[in-house]
């Protein structure tokens, strides 16, 4: 007998107790936090998809591992375990571990962009975007058309635009662009995979070009299973296979391992080229540490390694990947529109489907958000006008962001089916009841990146 039942690949040793709270108290905590989540204490949340960053669990192999650590300024084998596992994976020859993604970025484009420079990407992440352009490069978005379009379905949405690439190549010029990144899966566009063929053949470009490729390796073990499923000749291959294959064709990486790295702080920076590496390792010593620790404790470095090797899992994979696409099918049949197919790391809801009745200027998906929170304590973000609202630098006024989405990001390991089911029943109750959801305004807001900190009240 065949059996259909995906159940978690995993028991439950440690606890954290959920405190429930009741629509009253909802109410008075929402309007506490004016109408932003982010200044919700997560301790009056009951389902917290804020994002899958640093927000797993650690397996009972990592929680021993800890015992491990040694904590030697330099040359700890802490850090040895660290690199071999790495290495096995991406091949890469110089290993710099960082404290999170972000500062590999950070050291990185220090080192090879500055104005004048460009650096291509299928979508930068925002700290990855931030931080090219905080060097004084541009940061450029280069992903496949249908990538744009959350209703478009597409096995491989987070394929970079070949096309695109090469006509950019030739009219900034190769000696302009210090290197490409490909993002897998490509997080900025609804959690997409990259195919091994769109590797491939941006490798192939940039080689005639003499540009580096780096990947922004967060998702990479997401993207894997995507590629298994979806990309001909790969069926019968290993994840680790795939995911070998993936890093060859690249000359480094970034990586936030608080995604696949399945613990809660951590990341590394990865290269072939010795002179760079050198480089990326001074800056290391400026601000993370020494290059055998670089803002991490040993232990750290020891669930790291523990859980780079579990997040391959393929038992582990289909039940991550499962859970996002059996909340996306639920969501479907009661009509909730939303990013298509669904990416690995969450479910992102189309608010101007949602709630075709608020303007931009009312950010609907904020909205969405604060009504999620109100009927069932769910915590999600807005990921439209409120992130990505620009002022017309003519007239002031507001140009909306194009997407109005909300996402849903999901802890790895953290959160059974039960779970799932409760949010599928909010989020269908609150579609419902869509035409009696508000929109909200400003009150406050910060000069940059003001979705952290901004204060709203109901309109
Ligand atoms: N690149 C991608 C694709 C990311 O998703 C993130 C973080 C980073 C880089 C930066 O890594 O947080 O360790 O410094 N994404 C989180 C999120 C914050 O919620 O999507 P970091």
């Amino acid at each position: 007998m065949e059996i259909h039942t995906i159940i978690e690949p995993f028991r439950i040793k440690t606890v954290e107790h959920i405190k429930f709270t009741t629509r009253e108290q909802r109410q008075e905590i929402l309007a506490q936090a004016d109408y932003n989540p982010f200044l919700i204490k997560s301790d009056d949340i009951v389902i917290d998809l804020l994002t899958d960053s640093g927000t797993g669990a650690m397996s009972k192999e990592q929680w021993a591992a800890i015992m491990l650590g040694d904590e030697a300024y330099a040359g700890s084998p802490s850090f040895f375990k660290f690199e071999e596992a790495v290495r096995e994976i991406t091949g890469f020859k110089n290993i710099i571990p960082t404290h999170q993604g972000r500062a590999a970025e950070r050291i990185l484009f220090s080192v090879v962009a500055k104005p004048g420079k460009a650096i291509p990407n299928n979508t930068h992440f925002d700290t990855t975007r931030a931080n090219v352009e905080f060097s004084g490069a541009e940061a450029v978005d280069l992903v496949i058309p249908q990538g744009k379009q959350p209703s478009v379905v597409h096995p491989f949405k987070g394929n970079m635009d070949l096309g695109k690439l090469e006509e950019f190549i030739q009219a900034r010029g190769p000696e302009n662009i210090p290197l490409c990144m490909i993002t897998v899966t490509n997080n900025s566009g609804g959690g997409q995979p990259v195919s091994l063929a769109n590797i491939r053949h941006v490798k192939g470009i940039l080689s005639r070009y003499g540009i580096p490729l780096f990947i922004d390796a967060c998702r990479f073990a997401e993207n894997a299973y995507f590629i298994k499923m979806r990309e001909e000749g790969c069926q019968n291959r290993t994840i680790k296979e795939i995911c070998q294959e993936l890093f060859s064709y690249a000359d480094g990486c970034t990586m936030s391992a608080k995604k696949d790295g399945l613990v809660n702080i951590g990341g590394f920076l990865a290269m072939n080229d010795d002179a760079l590496a050198e480089q990326c390792r001074n800056m290391l010593i400026l601000t993370e540490g020494f290059p055998t620790y670089g803002g991490l404790a040993g232990r750290d470095l020891e669930a790291l390694a523990i859980g780079l090797r579990e997040v391959m899992d393929e038992n582990y994979l289909r039940y991550r990947i499962r859970t996002i696409e059996y909340m996306a099918e639920h969501l479907r049949a009661v009509g909730v529109a939303m990013v298509e197919p669904p990416g690995g790391h969450a479910v992102y809801i189309d608010a101007k489907h949602f709630l075709p009745h608020i303007p931009p200027h009312h950010y609907p998906a904020q909205a969405l958000v604060c009504a999620l929170y109100l009927e069932g304590g769910i915590r999600s973000v807005e990921i439209g006008s409120v992130m990505f609202g620009k002022p017309d630098p003519a007239t002031g006024a507001e140009i909306p962001a194009t997407m109005e989405l909300v996402r849903l990001a999901m802890p790895r390991r953290v959160y059974t089916q039960a779970h799932v089911d409760y949010l599928i029943e909010i989020i269908s109750e609150v579609y419902r009841q869509r035409t009696s959801i508000r929109g909200v305004k400003f009150i406050y807001q910060a000069p940059m990146l003001r979705h952290f900190t901004a204060r709203f009240a109901p309109v």
